[in-house]
């Protein structure tokens, strides 16, 4: 290739980038609902040994392999894969590049939603109640209209590039979001109803610890959040440097993408203990009514109960979750447009329209059958494709690295003892955990 690779330019780049990729409705629309589903506390605990024990090393993993290959997934598991057959390696990536595009179909179009919520309070600010009441109420028109718009934003990031586009946008929205977050969880905690809320978050109820649902899905969101198993993080790690400090930079991410889901929970489980103090029904025994569409009734409902200041809560509440999303569309929207420019010599502006079409498509289909579809694919790609990609990235890293592939590296040699360990633990631990979670979640279903 003559071309020179884009990449970030910093370090910091790279983090806020990826963080940007992780951070997105999963931590703050999925996992205070899952939360509040299953246990609250009892959750959130297992949240948290889960991202430590599987996530954080499958994240090491998948960014490990893009960081050392400098190559987009289905090269790089090509060359990482060379000596038992170079083919798998490309299948396996091109795998995850069909997740990526799975997840941008059902993803644009949650992200819609969030768009038009936003634009339903401004526009009820300014007067406008029937504009304002359609675009607050779920249609399907109305998905026609803001899916697209969706791809399109994503779209015109992608095609600026690695540096100018996705490196530059994520470092101005990142701050942002933090600032509204913070912003409006001191204002919700303020509120009658939010303390009762922040008990049942904060307090574990164990005797839910061993429900095995809780388990699985407290995998599936962990997995989901960071973003592992469909190459994004991958593709972000090859645009960054080879660095030796590898394993600091995964952490980082990973506390900041725990950090937010945790935050979100402080703002959501309170909001609907604030709407259930107003009068609204939230929950039906132990389970929240309407499950993962509930912030769209409850809280739009508890927004407008508010008055004039709730509908700038929601104006930045759902502004908040729209750059939340924004920011994980581009990286998975950056793994098939590298692929075609690296692999496929098309233009990076060609690739970018080609993807969006593709996602379009898929799309469209999916709200075309979405009682059908949508759930399913939300389902194939959480509970199979992304465990079984990290086990992938699990054997390769673990046990291909050492054969004399062009993937070899000082961290996972002997050279400092706890890196022995730590590659010891990515070989052997990680996939048999790996296993036992995914019988149980084949089981389960
Ligand atoms: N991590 C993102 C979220 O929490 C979703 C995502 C999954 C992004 C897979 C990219 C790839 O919302």
């Amino acid at each position: 290739m003559t071309q020179v690779r884009d990449s970030f330019h910093s370090r910091i780049g790279f983090v806020l980038a990826a963080a940007g990729s992780a951070i997105g409705l999963g931590n703050i629309w999925g996992f205070p609902t899952n939360a509040a589903n299953n246990g609250g506390g009892a959750f959130l605990f297992v949240y948290l040994v889960v991202t430590l024990l599987l996530a954080l090393p499958a994240l090491y993993a998948e960014v490990y392999i893009g960081n050392q290959s400098q190559k987009n997934p289905v090269s790089a598991l090509g060359d990482a894969c060379k000596n038992i057959s170079e083919r798998l390696g490309r299948n396996a990536g091109i795998i995850g590049l069909c997740g990526a595009i799975m997840m941008l179909s059902f993803y644009t179009i949650v992200a819609g939603w969030m768009l038009s919520h936003a634009l339903s309070a401004i526009t009820q600010l300014m007067g406008f109640n029937e504009l304002s009441s359609w675009l607050g109420t779920s249609s399907t028109e109305r998905n026609l209209v803001f899916t697209p718009i969706f791809i399109l934003l994503g779209a015109a990031i992608i095609h600026q590039g690695v540096n100018a586009g996705i490196e530059k946008w994520s470092t101005r929205l990142m701050p942002v979001l933090l600032i509204m977050l913070f912003g409006l969880i001191v204002y919700i905690l303020q509120q009658p109803g939010a303390m009762e809320g922040l008990k049942v978050y904060l307090v574990p109820d164990f005797s839910q610890l061993t429900n095995p649902k809780l388990i699985v899905s407290a995998m599936g969101q962990a997995f989901f959040s960071l973003s592992i198993g469909v190459g994004g993080m991958m593709i972000y790690g090859s645009y960054m440097q080879k660095d030796k400090d590898l394993g600091k930079l995964v952490i980082s991410i990973t506390a900041l993408d725990t950090g937010i889901a945790f935050l979100a929970g402080l703002l959501i489980i309170p909001a609907l203990f604030v709407a259930q103090h107003a009068g609204q029904q939230v929950f039906q025994g132990n389970q929240l009514i309407g499950e993962g569409q509930l912030i769209f009734h409850i809280l739009p409902e508890l927004f407008a109960s508010m008055g004039t200041i709730g509908l700038i809560v929601a104006i930045g509440f759902f502004m908040l979750l729209s750059i939340a999303a924004l920011t994980s569309t581009i990286s998975s929207t950056e793994v098939p447009v590298a692929y075609l420019v690296e692999d496929k010599n098309i233009s990076r502006h060609k690739a970018t329209w080609l993807v969006s079409g593709t996602v379009l498509f898929f799309s469209m289909l999916l709200i075309a059958f979405f009682d059908v579809l949508f759930g399913a694919f939300i389902r194939v790609l959480t509970t199979i494709l992304q465990p079984l990609s990290c086990l992938f990235y699990f054997i390769v890293v673990g046990w291909l690295w050492h054969r004399g592939n062009k993937l070899r590296d000082k961290a996972l040699q002997v050279d400092r003892p706890w890196l022995k360990h730590w590659g010891n633990y990515i070989r052997f631990v990680c996939p048999i955990l790996l296993t036992v979670v995914f019988v149980n979640v084949a089981i389960l279903n």
